[in-house]
């Protein structure tokens, strides 16, 4: 165990991987990492990678459990994958490195490196420059909705929501980019600025905002100028 919040701590099921689990729930009945479960057929053509645009060095602000940074690395870009919550961190980190000593998946797992920090701190080091910054910011589920699935349970009642988005996205804007995507869900309304071209999925739309568009023209020339 290794610290808690809202009843989440961090376990080990009986396969012996980290997972992110309830108080009193029995091992196993966690959310743990496994990147051998993740089909990758098709994943040229899923919204998430056209929205990201061409191949390159891509940072995904809100690694969560990693399923994004997967397919995005799985596709071909080359992920800087931060997660903020330690307890989460922990999680993701086992399933990488245990994807890392797997033959099979050693090639993507080796495209990403994950680090435990505030992603808005990197992005205004700016000691860097992105092809691609990706957000998907935890959103409060809509009043009325199914259950969500137990992975994105544990981790809300491990990391809560994540009320300061906005903040995230202005200092990505702030940041060196080419392409900058949020992922939201369809009821919700855009992240400070409307998009240039939206990506839409069954669950979800992909917001993406271009260097060269006019939707973050002005909020790019107020981050400038402060
Ligand atoms: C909705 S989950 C991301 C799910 C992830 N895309 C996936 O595929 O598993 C949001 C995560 O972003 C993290 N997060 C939110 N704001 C952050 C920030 N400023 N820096 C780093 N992590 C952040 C939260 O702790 C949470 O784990």
């Amino acid at each position: 165990m290794s610290g808690s919040k809202e009843n989440v701590v961090v376990g080990f099921d009986p396969d012996g991987r980290m997972e992110l689990i309830h108080v009193g729930e029995q091992p196993g009945h966690g959310a743990a990492v496994d990147f051998r479960r993740v089909t990758l057929r098709g994943i040229s053509s899923q919204p998430l990678v056209r929205a990201c645009g061409e191949r390159g060095r891509l940072l995904d602000t809100t690694a969560g459990l990693g399923g994004d940074s997967w397919i995005l690395a799985a596709a071909g870009f080359s992920v800087t994958a931060i997660e903020r919550s330690s307890l989460v961190c922990q999680v993701l980190r086992d399933g990488v490195d245990r994807a890392k000593s797997d033959s099979r998946l050693n090639a993507i797992a080796s495209r990403i490196e994950v680090r435990q920090e505030n992603a808005v701190d990197v992005l205004q080091a700016n000691s860097d420059s992105w092809a691609t910054i990706y957000l998907d910011p935890m959103y409060p589920p809509k009043l009325g909705s199914a259950l969500a699935p137990k992975p994105i349970r544990v981790v809300r009642d491990a990391v809560g929501d994540d009320l300061d988005s906005s903040n995230l996205f202005l200092a990505a804007v702030a940041a060196q980019w080419n392409r900058i995507v949020v992922k939201r869900p369809h009821h919700a309304e855009p992240l400070c600025a409307e998009p240039d071209i939206v990506f839409n999925s069954k669950l979800v739309r992909y917001d993406v905002y271009v260097r060269e568009g006019s939707s973050l023209r002005s909020i790019r020339a107020k981050a400038k100028s402060s």
